[in-house]
């Protein structure tokens, strides 16, 4: 069994894409697969973290134990969030949350008239770093995945939203990360970091839930 350095700790964990309807038919989205955050969701609760994930849709099965919450745009992922934060120690936020959504959703399927379409988008809100700007804020744990200077990009992105973590992944090593069953991490906190080799995302994820509940503890949130 797996060390219970969570026991009793609330950990709400996003995961999956946003959907981001267009008209009633059709929608824009991304491909990742939730795999990283149902991992980690699995790994938290064999610590003995009580879990809900922050489900967008993706087809995979709840971990044991787990509570999940069904979503489909970003907005409906942030007022899940926001409603469970009162109650949650640590927010770990590994959803690819849509940018953008329609600035109107169109009430009637969009025809195909001229020989161009052009949509306009608005920017969606920023779930992690509102809930890390909360007063009541968890310990907060991010995701950053890039395709070039890695590190110098996850720093910024520590440091901007507010961040006690975050996990930086390089997504032009081919084989891992969106929607792989493997994956590799350099996870980066103020002072310190560490490094996580490719291997299967459920043992990346033990690894990672080891590494927070260390800095957790460590934490004035503990
Ligand atoms: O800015 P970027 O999308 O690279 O930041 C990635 C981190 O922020 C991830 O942890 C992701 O889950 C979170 N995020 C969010 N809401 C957004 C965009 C990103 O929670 N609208």
């Amino acid at each position: 069994p797996a060390l219970q350095n969570l026991a009793g700790r609330n950990v709400m964990i996003t995961a999956g894409p946003t959907r981001e309807p267009l008209d009633p038919v059709r929608y824009i989205s991304n491909h990742s697969s939730g795999k990283m955050g149902f991992a980690i969701a699995k790994a938290a609760s064999a610590a003995g973290a009580n879990v809900t994930l922050v489900a967008g849709p993706v087809s995979l099965s709840t971990p044991a134990n787990c509570s999940r919450i069904d979503v489909v745009t970003a907005d409906d992922m942030l007022s899940a969030c926001e409603k469970l934060t009162p109650s949650t120690d640590i927010f770990i936020s590994t959803a690819a949350v849509a940018d953008y959504k329609a600035s109107t959703i169109a009430d009637n399927k969009i025809k195909k008239t001229g020989d161009e379409l052009t949509l306009t988008f608005i920017k969606n809100p920023d779930i992690l770093a509102k809930i890390s700007g909360r007063p009541d804020r968890p310990f907060c744990v991010g995701f950053a995945a890039e395709s070039q200077h890695v590190e110098d990009y996850a720093r910024s992105k520590l440091v901007k939203k507010k961040l006690d973590m975050i996990a930086a992944n390089d997504i032009t090593v081919d084989g891992l990360g969106f929607n792989s069953d493997k994956n590799a991490l350099h996870v980066i906190w103020k002072d310190g970091d560490k490094r996580f080799p490719a291997t299967s995302k459920n043992e990346l994820a033990e690894q990672l839930v080891a590494l927070i509940a260390e800095r957790f503890a460590l934490s004035n949130k503990s």
